[in-house]
């Protein structure tokens, strides 16, 4: 949907690998106690020659997304050994439970997910585990802890951090309009709880929300609603930059977007780190795919080593005061 000219592949991804590295893996928590037979590290198989990975994608439909999956390729077309099979559920739940269970019937040796929802995708990923297949989970969690380890960074931090960066650049008052990412979803819970912790005891004030599902599409059509109803909007506040983006089309078509500043979340070199060089959004928060994390994650699985329970990655903060020297690092 943006008109952004497109980078060269190769130079894409490697501002996508320098991104990645500068983020970082701040904190990782311990293994979960219980010995190798926990749920958290299956017990060890006997070496082999070369391993499968199943990876099940939600979606492809955002450049966030093809990213994901372009990182796990890069780092595992460095390991001759590997193999790593993709399906693409296409934004469909029930099309990604049978992907799973595909994988689990094809006996792959480590199933690598990015769910797209939380509950419906529980139990089908548990089964893998009790079929004796690893699991990774990247990006969105899932119910409960039937899974070998989550990577992914902390998304109530991130929207705290927006809350925070917001309530100063507004002068602490104003209006907001929240544009949601799935609310069955773990990080459009997290960036919720967290942006509303972040504007506590501020004027900030929530004048319009929505769920506009991480899609640009519908995150446009729902800012027409916005800017139907609230006369004078501050500033938009999106869980991904697609939703920011999508908020500034129809703020544009409508001739207001000088009226109101846009934040987003994901900050790819190629989308929303261009968007705050263009001037149409104000700030993103960088959301790392963890694509080559997962990859060496799931080879110290293969070798046996004991990994932990949650790799949480960086993030890091773009706006106009800092893009040009790579962003800020979230403390
Ligand atoms: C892509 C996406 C990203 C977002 C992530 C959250 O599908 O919506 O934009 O950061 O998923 O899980």
């Amino acid at each position: 949907m943006h008109h952004l000219p497109r980078l060269s592949r190769p130079l894409a991804l490697a501002l996508a690998a320098a991104a990645i590295i500068a983020a970082g893996c701040n904190k990782s928590e311990p293994p979960a106690a219980g010995g190798t037979n926990s749920p958290a590290t299956p017990s060890a198989k006997p070496a082999k020659s070369s391993y499968t990975i199943g990876m099940s994608q939600c979606n492809l439909g955002e450049p966030w997304r093809v990213e994901m999956n372009a990182q796990v390729k890069a780092a595992a077309d460095k390991h001759p050994n590997l193999k790593v099979v993709f399906k693409d559920a296409q934004n469909d739940t029930l099309k990604q439970r049978a992907h799973v269970e595909e994988f689990v019937s094809a006996g792959v040796d480590l199933l690598l997910i990015s769910p797209k929802e939380a509950q419906p995708l529980t139990e089908p990923v548990a089964k893998a585990m009790e079929a004796g297949i690893p699991v990774i989970v990247l990006d969105r969690k899932l119910l409960g802890d039937k899974y070998t380890c989550f990577i992914g960074a902390d998304n109530k931090k991130i929207g705290r951090a927006a809350g925070e960066w917001i309530v100063k650049k507004l002068g602490g008052k104003g209006k907001v309009v929240e544009l949601k990412g799935l609310m069955t979803s773990i990080p459009g819970q997290d960036r919720n709880r967290g942006f509303r912790d972040g504007i506590q005891g501020s004027g900030l004030q929530i004048a319009f929300e929505a769920d506009m599902k991480w899609l640009e599409p519908d995150a446009r059509k729902e800012m027409e609603s916005a800017l139907a109803r609230v006369p004078k909007i501050d500033c938009v506040y999106a869980h991904n930059d697609p939703g920011a983006h999508g908020a500034y089309l129809a703020a544009k078509a409508a001739g207001r977007e000088k009226e109101m500043i846009f934040v987003g979340i994901d900050a790819l070199p190629q989308e929303g780190v261009a968007y705050v060089q263009q001037g149409i959004l104000d700030a993103t928060f960088q959301y790392p795919t963890g694509g080559a994390e997962a990859v060496e994650t799931a080879l110290k699985i293969f070798q046996g080593e004991t990994v932990p329970r949650e790799i949480t990655l960086g993030s890091r903060l773009f706006d106009k005061s800092n893009v040009a020297a790579g962003g800020q690092e979230l403390k």
